[in-house]
């Protein structure tokens, strides 16, 4: 066989639609967790080319797995083993912001360097670092956007008011891009983070929501403080509805009810990560680029 997607439990769904479009065969990996911790890994029959699919979400276990599957499968004759992450993890920490911190970024970059043939992942969250070829060298790095997917997404019963808003300035691309294609108005906040859950946020020309129905854009909804804290903002500038819409959601389901009973009024995300928001499926986006770029012959 040529090439085949390698499917994890929890993203079996995903990796399915992704084999569905480039038209070849999905297999699951089996992972066997031992009393002490540890995991056993099987994969069935390799393929030349592995497409391996794991969104690094909740990250740490996952890496060790994903490992010894890419090992495994080099042991079955797969000649290049490719990583399919839609949601790619640790790469916030991009320096030492306190003496003694590990630079977890260059870490595991270098670890997923080591261990594969390619990479393809879904709107990193990048800082300093433009290029994600800068962090993973030496081997092919597809970095995607979703915003495409998104504008899909919203388009559908879109009002032509609708005011499309960004909690902060990392938020400037992801909405720019999607307002873009679909002529709407802009508005980008300015945001002070002083721990994991508190945030201190304005927004400038914030009166241009009265009346109209906004939705807020960000590439990650993580404990969902952010769009919270925008969405106050909105609300008491006499927004009529907010929604909120993003890439990868990594919020737990009391942080999304949180948000949802505290003014947003709806939640969508693409299905980098699994869960109840991930309404938007990512799988031609992949697919595309995997195609592309030559990797399935
Ligand atoms: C920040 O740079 C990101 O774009 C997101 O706004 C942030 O990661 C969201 O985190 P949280 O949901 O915890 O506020």
């Amino acid at each position: 066989m040529n090439a085949a997607v390698f499917a994890f439990e929890e993203t079996q769904a995903q990796a399915r639609a992704l084999a569905a479009c480039l038209d070849i065969a999905s297999h699951d990996v089996c992972v066997r967790s031992f009393p002490d911790g540890e995991s056993l890994v099987r994969v069935p029959s390799a393929a030349r080319t592995a497409l391996l699919f794991r969104s690094l979400d909740h990250p740490n276990a996952k890496l060790v797995e994903i490992l010894l599957a890419a090992s495994a499968l080099r042991d079955g004759g797969a000649e290049r083993v490719m990583l399919v992450a839609p949601y790619l993890a640790y790469m916030r920490q991009d320096m030492a912001f306190h003496p003694g911190e590990a630079v977890s970024q260059r870490v595991i970059g270098n670890l997923i360097a080591a261990h594969f043939d390619g990479l393809v992942t879904v709107d990193p969250h990048l800082h300093r670092i433009a290029d994600l070829g800068e962090v993973i060298r030496g081997i092919d790095v597809l970095s995607l956007s979703a915003a495409p997917a998104l504008a899909k997404a919203i388009e559908q019963g879109l009002r032509e008011d609708t005011i499309l808003v960004g909690p902060d300035i990392e938020s400037r691309p992801w909405v720019e891009s999607i307002a873009k294609p679909l002529g709407l108005e802009v508005l980008v906040g300015e945001k002070q983070r002083f721990g994991d859950r508190q945030v201190r946020l304005v927004l400038p020309h914030a009166g241009r929501a009265r009346g109209r129905p906004a939705i807020l854009v960000d590439d990650i909804i993580s404990s969902g403080t952010t769009l919270l804290a925008c969405a106050g903002l909105l609300r008491d500038a006499g927004a009529t509805s907010v929604e909120a819409i993003a890439t990868h959601c990594l919020a737990s389901a009391a942080d999304l009810a949180h948000l949802t009973a505290n003014g947003i009024d709806r939640i969508r995300t693409s299905d980098t990560v699994p869960g109840s928001v991930a309404e938007i499926s990512i799988a031609e986006t992949l697919a595309g680029a995997i195609r592309g770029q030559g990797w399935i012959g």
